[in-house]
């Protein structure tokens, strides 16, 4: 077993959106497991937008990662060594490894991963993931859209958004993706969104406005204050907000404002999303996301990248929305072919 690994640590806190020079790539120090615990490779490691605010100290009660500290997240994995009757050599696991390319861990922590026939195990960190419950979770507990009603998705075209505007479409409402600029358009379409606009366009609110003549019933917030306002000013009366995603301040934008007199105007409510609340439907959104993968109805949008050192640069490109889809990275060699 080797006694050191390569991992990415942070090499000075971001300011403002991520740079690839916020992370470099280091060799660091790898313990032999001990009765009980695994050793792990990791196959594909999710990038998530909450790191930029646990890099920043801002992401619910949890510490900060310092400077010179492994970036933490979630990956497919292979277990490599065992020292667990429970684990056994070769099996694919979900687990928190961190940017790194070996991990150590408590047997406990890891779980096997299980896909359907014909999907990829990296569904896992998407659709069949965290961003898919999320999205799953705003869908039937903060959204509940009805047949006809129109349902506008913010980052519509990434990891969260994919799917709950599919979720959206299949309960019958009308969708409208929101995208951050116009080479996104037609893969928004491609989702199966209705109608697609594109919030850095001058005339964005005018073609919101055009393209939901019957304003607004049900938002998934994934967005910047601009988006925010526009989109709540134009909300029907009844309606349903889920606050799920506040990019822009992550990135160092001062606090987001909500407009309180289009909201009361609306009487509408307002959900704040956190997915952890929602562990409890883990099981319905892997039944139900599941059979929508296996049989192509829901498209996984993966955007990959190859080798741990380009984890700083996807990470960057991801919190400047540069990125198409839900941001994997293929760390061992095994998953790069
Ligand atoms: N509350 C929760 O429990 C929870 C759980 C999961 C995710 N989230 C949040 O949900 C959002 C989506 O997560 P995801 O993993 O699916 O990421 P993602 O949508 O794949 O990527 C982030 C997207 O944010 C969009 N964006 C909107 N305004 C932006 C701005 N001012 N600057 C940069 N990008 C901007 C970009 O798309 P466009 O440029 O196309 O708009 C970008 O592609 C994130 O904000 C994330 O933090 C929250």
């Amino acid at each position: 077993m080797n006694d050191v690994t390569r991992a990415v640590v942070v090499a000075r806190t971001p300011d403002g959106p991520p740079a690839p020079e916020d992370f470099e790539v280091v060799e660091v120090p790898i313990a032999a497991a001990v009765e009980d615990q695994v050793v792990v490779r990791v196959d594909v490691l999710s990038l998530d937008p909450y790191l930029r605010s646990l890099l920043g100290g801002a992401h619910l009660d949890d510490p900060p990662v310092a400077p010179g500290q492994v970036v933490p997240g979630r990956s497919v994995a292979t277990v490599v060594e065992s020292r667990s009757t429970e684990v056994p050599v070769g099996a694919t696991v979900l687990a928190e490894t961190g940017w790194r390319e070996l991990a150590v861990l408590p047997a406990a922590a890891v779980s096997p991963v299980s896909v359907p026939d014909g999907v990829p195990d990296s569904a896992m960190l998407g659709p069949l993931g965290m961003p898919g419950l999320t999205a799953y979770a705003a869908h039937v507990r903060h959204l509940t859209p009805g047949a006809g009603e129109t349902v506008v998705v913010g980052s519509a075209t990434g990891g969260v958004g994919s799917v709950a505007g599919h979720l959206a479409s299949l309960a019958g409402a009308r969708t409208i993706g929101i995208v951050g600029n116009a080479t996104k358009v037609e893969l928004a379409r491609s989702l199966g969104y209705d109608e697609v606009v594109v919030r850095t366009a001058p005339d964005w609110v005018e073609a919101l406005h055009a393209a939901s003549p019957d304003r607004v019933d049900c938002y998934l917030h994934m967005g910047d204050q601009a988006t925010l306002d526009g989109v709540v000013e134009h909300l029907a009366v009844g309606a349903r907000v889920s606050l799920c995603g506040l990019i822009d301040q992550s990135n160092g934008a001062p606090p987001t404002r909500l407009r309180a007199g289009a909201l009361m105007a609306a009487r509408a409510t307002v959900h704040g999303m956190v997915v952890h609340d929602h562990a409890d439907l883990a099981a319905d959104h892997v039944d139900r996301v599941a059979a929508l993968l296996a049989t192509r109805r829901l498209t996984l949008l993966e955007d990959r990248y190859s080798g741990l050192e380009s984890a700083g640069a996807a990470f960057a490109a991801l919190m400047s929305g540069r990125n198409r889809g839900k941001v994997v990275v293929a760390v061992s060699k095994e998953s790069q072919s």
